[in-house]
């Protein structure tokens, strides 16, 4: 969470910083601001409340000038949200500038004795402390760079910092520290830049490095040098940068969410690509770290992941057990490390992280490593750390998500997940091969199936006119469809703010059926798979007790339409890509619904694309 970026060079650094903050939004939306220095004369700060935008129209008569800046696009903590408490805070003396991403853990203590010492404080964030810190630092001679690495053992918690300080023009300072999101650096034409994310740097930066945990960077226009805290250089690799990630843009449609919604049948097939050889039969995902041996003597597979992506481990824990027959469960990362877990060399953990950043996943991959147990993970973001601690990665290939909920993430890690089940099938020799082709076939059918289900939009935008003034609604699937229950409901609470409860439909009966009323539509999901005849039932006792539902069935299904109140058709399909047709339908549902009610679906309130804080 919070977006960083740094720039020095010749070139003006407001309009630069200010651009990388909009590419950085999608990590924090309350508020923004920016430090610029002039020479060694003024250090001007600028900061406003909201999104970068009402940053950049504040600043429409000219960002301040000067060659140096940095900038911080929040997502609030500690301290509401509120003009005071926006990045970049200063010095006691308004000399230094400091941009934080990451938790102070133990900032009340520092606070205290920073108070005691007559510091004042002008904010009620924890990353205040950090300026008065160096202001001490350099109160005593040190220079810059010494008053600003004893940070890495003062802060407890995970940080990502940039600071620049009056009397030292032309200089930023840098440090990560723990798992807090990331921090990249990269060189261009005599100027360096630093930044959260690549998006940010695309534009000048020619090579980028990541700094890892505890290195500092000291970035000049002529050069980056990467220190460790007791001033030793760190040798790095600058890589040329991937035009990947450059900015995407809406492609014409109104926000980032339908756009990425739309091109899931390109997502699904991206995500296919050279992982199959159907000629073969056999699935080759790149790069699969476990020998055949290894294989045949797992006896667990754990696969974990947060919102989203904790749905997405939940399918593929069922696709896992069904193909390789071997043990597998799905747990949330935030509560996996902390019921101390049993993993052993026998224990295949995937991880699973649209952004790779995720510091709860992060923290449980870490665990995981520590206990000797297997990790490889599904990933959408080249570089990031979760690519770093895995054995092995598996892209999402998605392109760059950039609607805080994810879409296309969620159906790339889908077909990933059906791939590695298949593969471990074959490698166990679980799986026949007449159904391991007859699977590869209907993965690569999937996507012209999936362009079926969204060729007409109509459907969703009516659905959504009629439903988008309830304040509450049910998600009802079994087996497989359980998880996308979740997922549609949290794609509905995320961007239209209305109460969805996700639950498996046979739990119905044992609670939440009391519920049921004319307020609360149901929405059922019915695909004629083998769990059908139970669905219908659950149907019924919706309907007896006055309840409206809109199911999502299979195309032609006659008694469904019967039965229900509305009917959102997916086209007849296989039980292993069934999970790929009909989450688009609720992406839709839930996009139209936030639409109608005129929700910002691409920053929803409170939210961000990247969960950088525990
Ligand atoms: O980057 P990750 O996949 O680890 O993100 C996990 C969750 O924060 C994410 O899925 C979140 O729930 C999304 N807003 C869901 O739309």
């Amino acid at each position: 969470m919070c977006g960083i970026v740094g720039y020095v060079g010749p070139r003006q650094a407001g309009p630069i910083i200010l651009r990388g903050l909009q590419s950085l939004e999608y990590r924090g939306y309350d508020s923004a601001g920016i430090a610029v220095l002039d020479g060694p004369g003024e250090l001007a700060i600028r900061k406003s409340v909201g999104k970068v935008r009402e940053l950049t129209s504040f600043l429409s008569n000219g960002a301040p000038s000067g060659t140096t800046g940095l900038g911080h696009t929040r997502w609030a903590t500690h301290g509401k949200v509120a003009l005071t408490n926006a990045h970049p805070h200063m010095d006691c003396r308004g000399e230094l500038a400091v941009v934080h991403n990451g938790i102070v853990e133990n900032y009340l203590e520092l606070k205290k004795s920073l108070l005691e010492r007559g510091h004042t404080f002008a904010s009620e964030t924890d990353s205040e402390v950090i300026p008065h810190l160096i202001e001490e630092g350099l109160a005593q001679g040190k220079s810059f760079e010494d008053a600003f690495a004893p940070l890495v053992d003062r802060l407890h918690g995970a940080h990502a910092i940039v600071a620049l300080w009056k009397k030292a023009p032309g200089k930023l300072l840098a440090m990560r520290r723990g798992n807090a999101g990331g921090l990249i650096v990269g060189l261009g034409q005599s100027e360096a830049l630093v930044a959260s994310d690549l998006p940010a740097l695309v534009p000048l930066a020619r090579r980028v490095c990541f700094l890892e945990d505890r290195e500092i960077a000291v970035l000049t226009p002529a050069e980056v040098k990467v220190i460790t805290p007791l001033g030793r250089v760190v040798p790095k690799r600058f890589d040329p940068v991937s035009t990947d990630a450059a900015w995407a843009d809406k492609g014409g449609y109104k926000h980032f969410m339908l756009k990425e919604i739309m091109e899931q049948p390109q997502t699904v097939g991206s995500a296919l690509r050279g992982r199959v050889d159907f000629e073969a039969g056999e699935v080759r995902l790149e790069g699969f770290p476990l020998s055949r041996e290894q294989v045949l003597d797992l006896r667990r597979v754990l696969l974990i992941g947060c919102g989203t992506s904790l749905h997405a481990a939940m399918v593929g824990r069922r696709l896992i057990e069904t193909f390789a027959g071997v043990p597998a469960e799905a747990e949330s990362s935030s509560e996996f490390r902390y019921r101390n877990p049993t993993i052993d060399a026998h224990t295949l953990v995937v991880a699973i992280a649209q952004s790779g950043e995720t510091a709860d996943t992060l923290a449980a991959m870490d665990e995981v490593r520590q206990k000797g147990g297997r990790l490889v993970a599904i990933c959408n973001a080249e570089g990031s750390q979760a690519t770093r601690l895995a054995e092995a990665t598996f892209s999402m290939r998605a392109g760059p998500e950039i609607g805080v909920a994810s879409t296309k993430t969620f159906l790339a890690s889908l077909t990933i997940l059906a791939l590695l089940g298949l593969q471990l099938g074959q490698g166990r020799e679980a799986l026949g091969r007449q159904l391991l082709q007859e699977s590869l076939g209907h993965l690569a059918s999937a996507p012209y199936l999936l362009g079926q289900v969204i060729a007409d939009l109509g459907p969703y935008q009516r659905m959504a006119r009629r439903f988008c003034h309830y304040e509450h609604f049910l998600y009802l699937g079994r087996g497989i469809h359980h998880p996308i229950a979740l997922e549609g409901a949290l794609k509905l609470k995320e961007i239209s703010y209305i109460h969805a409860e996700g639950y498996p439909a046979g739990e119905m009966k044992h609670g939440p059926i009391a519920l049921i009323d004319d307020k609360m539509p149901v929405v059922a999901i019915a695909p004629r798979d083998e769990l059908y005849p139970k669905m219908l039932n659950n149907i019924e006792e919706v309907k007896a007790r006055g309840g409206t539902v809109i199911a999502v069935g299979t195309q032609g299904d006659q008694e469904l339409a019967a039965k229900t109140d509305h009917l959102l058709i997916v086209p007849a399909s296989p039980p292993i890509i069934a999970p790929l047709l009909v989450t688009p339908a609720l992406q839709l549902l839930a996009y139209y619904i936030g639409v109608q009610k005129g929700c910002d679906v691409d920053q929803p309130r409170n939210l961000a694309k990247s969960v950088t804080v525990e």
